[in-house]
């Protein structure tokens, strides 16, 4: 089995027993970490790639997308930055253009983003339907999602669409029903949007609840827009995530610090939509595991750089550069309860990326520089 030697590590994030290692190597067999340690007591290998005194970290863990859908929303963000409030209501315009696409362009799309993000040093993500709302839109979104990730969330609770305006409950009883039976086999994840303008956290509870029953595992979108119940929700559930967190109070804090539910923080959302930042902050001195994302969508958040989400939460959020790197590597792992990404010591896979930096720190300090210079999944590079 041929082996590859990185080496000239000035700096290597690995998140092991000491997190961050100086002039370090490691070595890569069979696409996983084998040996991690000092360039002094580097061993032989078949190949080598010399990082030249720069910065290499664990590849990017993006923990919530949704990249299955066609059209364009610029003019919606124009009006925002010009006064507009967002509301769940835009997401009708994507759900009508996906409806109209073809698989092939969909394909297309997702093909793009997730090679933008593998430019930018992301090498794991999550990606959601959400953007078809029928049975067979919702269906074909999963199986194209699924064409690049195992990290697939159906996402049927996104909002009510158009046609069950006057129905509701109708709808629930649809996600719930046959959409479920027939996107189940190209899901891990079940999700729901619960906020003013989607889903109540009746609707949430007998959604999410279904999904289990299916064998899916529960995760939600919650406290975006305002104060809810969906924190406590995911927390009452032990869902693996609770996205956004915009807005909490100190009861969700707590539940999340007791129950282990890892906040996913998504500051593109906020930036796109001039809102407040989440406090990060306060959620780590309480002990709550916070993950960043991206959120790529073309409503809220249409960015697939995950060094854009570390350098807004270093400078707008209270997290320092290591934590907000943790956060978008390893705590992208845990919100999506994976033991074999996020990190880069040994059995890991061999999933980074090498910076055009000598260290993580450059990621905040260096906003907007394209600094990922590659990226390699499972030991082969993608980027
Ligand atoms: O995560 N919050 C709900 N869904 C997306 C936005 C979707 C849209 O506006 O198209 C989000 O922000
Ligand atoms: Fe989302």
């Amino acid at each position: 089995m041929s082996t590859l030697l990185v080496t000239g590590i000035g700096e290597l994030v690995c998140w092991g027993d000491r997190p961050i290692l100086q002039d370090a190597a490691f070595v890569v067999e069979a696409g996983r970490i084998a040996w991690v340690g000092p360039r002094a007591q580097q061993p032989q290998a078949d190949e080598m790639l010399d990082a030249g005194g720069r910065a290499v970290i664990p590849g990017f863990v993006d923990s919530h997308s949704h990249l299955v859908f066609a059209g364009d929303r610029s003019a919606e963000f124009a009006a925002r930055m010009t006064g507009e409030p967002y509301s769940a209501g835009g997401i009708a315009t994507t759900v009508a253009a996906t409806r109209s696409a073809t698989d092939e362009q969909l394909t297309a799309n997702v093909a793009r983003l997730v090679a933008e993000m593998a430019r930018q040093g992301t090498t794991t993500v999550e990606i959601k339907s959400g953007y078809g709302l029928t049975v067979h839109d919702e269906s074909r979104s999963l199986a194209i999602a699924k064409q690049f990730t195992q990290e697939t969330t159906f996402l049927g609770a996104h909002v009510v669409p158009p046609e069950f305006a006057g129905d509701p409950s109708a709808y629930v009883e649809l996600v719930t029903g046959s959409m479920l039976d027939e996107c189940a086999p190209h899901a891990r994840w079940i999700d729901v949007f619960c906020e003013e303008g989607a889903f109540d956290v009746a609707a949430a509870r007998q959604i999410l609840n279904a999904g289990v029953a299916r064998g899916l595992k529960p995760r939600i979108h919650a406290n975006q827009l305002g104060h809810g119940p969906g924190v406590r929700l995911a927390c009452e559930l032990g869902a693996a995530a609770a996205d956004h967190c915009t807005y909490l109070d100190d009861a969700d804090i707590d539940a999340l610090s007791q129950t282990g539910v890892v906040a996913g923080l998504l500051p593109g959302v906020e930036f796109s939509t001039r809102s407040p930042y989440p406090d990060a902050r306060r959620l780590l001195d309480a002990g709550v595991t916070v993950a960043l994302a991206t959120d790529c969508n073309p409503g809220s958040s249409y960015t697939s750089s995950m060094p854009l989400c570390i350098a807004l939460a270093v400078r707008e959020m209270g997290m320092s550069p290591a934590e907000a790197l943790w956060s978008a590597t390893a705590g992208g792992a845990k919100s999506l309860q994976r033991d074999d990404i996020g990190r880069l010591s040994v059995g890991a896979r061999a999933d980074f990326a090498l910076l055009d930096a000598p260290s993580h720190v450059h990621l905040a300090y260096r906003p907007g520089v394209p600094l990922v210079a590659g990226t390699w999944k499972d030991g082969v590079r993608v980027a």
